[in-house]
């Protein structure tokens, strides 16, 4: 059985949905209620509470780990997973693991590979679900707002991270790997907004915002410190930042989507 956690997530839940497809048994895990197709199990669990992890885990032998809060000790959630038989984890950590030296996602990479089980770990970039962040603006108002409109990314589609984390969870050949992720192409702010509006086939404006007004909106979703990191990365990406990875193609023999792909996937959303 394979447990996934954040399983509700842009990633967990394609992850979810592609295990089930592949005729795995699927433990899905989150804090709240869910709904999922028929035939996974949803196991209420907490990665923050060791005490919600013994039935999260009961009679799994993989893990997926998905950790949103960045200040977490995972070293109780890798030991209550190998405890429960678990022998192979896949971690969902950043690219600023590798490309800014961010210290959480650094711990949580050095938990799973000491820990003595199998392990792969993928590093993605910017994901395309970032952009429901204007999913209201833009249903409400034909409008986006974004700082560095110009600065080009490769975002990456989350439906690739799950492709990638159903491949290593199912297939051999894939542990003691690093998998950088990204999508097939540089893409700015203002692109993705006129893919948006391509998608629900009508003009979406693009409005530039400096840094300070994205910093004040996005701490609405995320912590300061996540925001702070982010908006570096937005606005001044490095070399390794704005590389195409070819890994996402490695794993899966397909090119990863465009953002345009996600977004035509995604319409409703914007509508
Ligand atoms: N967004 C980006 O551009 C980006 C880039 C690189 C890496 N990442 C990494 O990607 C991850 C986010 O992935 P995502 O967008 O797929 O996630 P998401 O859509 O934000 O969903 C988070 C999931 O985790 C669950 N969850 C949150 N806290 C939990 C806890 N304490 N215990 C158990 N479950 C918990 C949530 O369900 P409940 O709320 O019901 O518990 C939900 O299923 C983060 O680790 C982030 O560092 C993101």
């Amino acid at each position: 059985m394979i447990v996934v956690t954040g399983a509700t997530g842009n990633t967990g839940r394609p992850l979810v949905e592609a295990l089930l497809a592949a005729g795995e048994d699927v433990a899905a895990v989150s804090r709240g209620g869910a709904d999922f197709p028929a035939g996974v199990l949803h196991r209420k669990a907490d990665l923050g509470v060791p005490d919600s992890l013994e039935a999260a885990f009961e009679g799994a032998d993989r893990l997926f780990l998905l950790v949103r809060d960045q200040a977490l000790d995972i070293a109780p959630v890798v030991e209550a997973a190998a405890d429960a038989g678990v022998g192979r984890v896949v971690l969902l950590s950043s690219e600023t693991a590798a490309t800014r030296n961010d210290e959480s996602q650094l711990r949580f990479e050095a938990a799973v590979t000491g820990s003595g089980l199998e392990w792969t770990i993928l590093r993605p970039g910017g994901f395309a679900s970032n952009a429901l962040l204007w999913s209201e603006s833009i249903r409400r108002g034909r409008s986006a707002t974004a700082p560095f409109g110009d600065v080009g990314m490769p975002i990456v589609d989350p439906l690739d991270i799950a492709a990638v984390a159903a491949a290593a969870l199912t297939e051999d050949g894939h542990a003691g790997r690093e998998y950088s992720l990204t999508g097939p192409e540089l893409v700015t702010p203002r692109g993705q907004v006129a893919a948006i509006g391509a998608a629900i086939g009508e003009p979406v404006a693009f409005v530039e915002q400096s840094r300070k007004e994205a910093y004040e909106q996005l701490l609405r979703f995320w912590p300061a410190d996540v925001v702070e990191a982010s908006l570096e990365v937005m606005g001044r990406p490095n070399e390794a930042e704005r590389r195409i990875s070819p890994d996402v193609e490695r794993v899966l023999g397909r090119r990863p989507h465009a953002f345009a792909e996600w977004a035509r996937r995604n319409a409703a959303a914007f509508r």
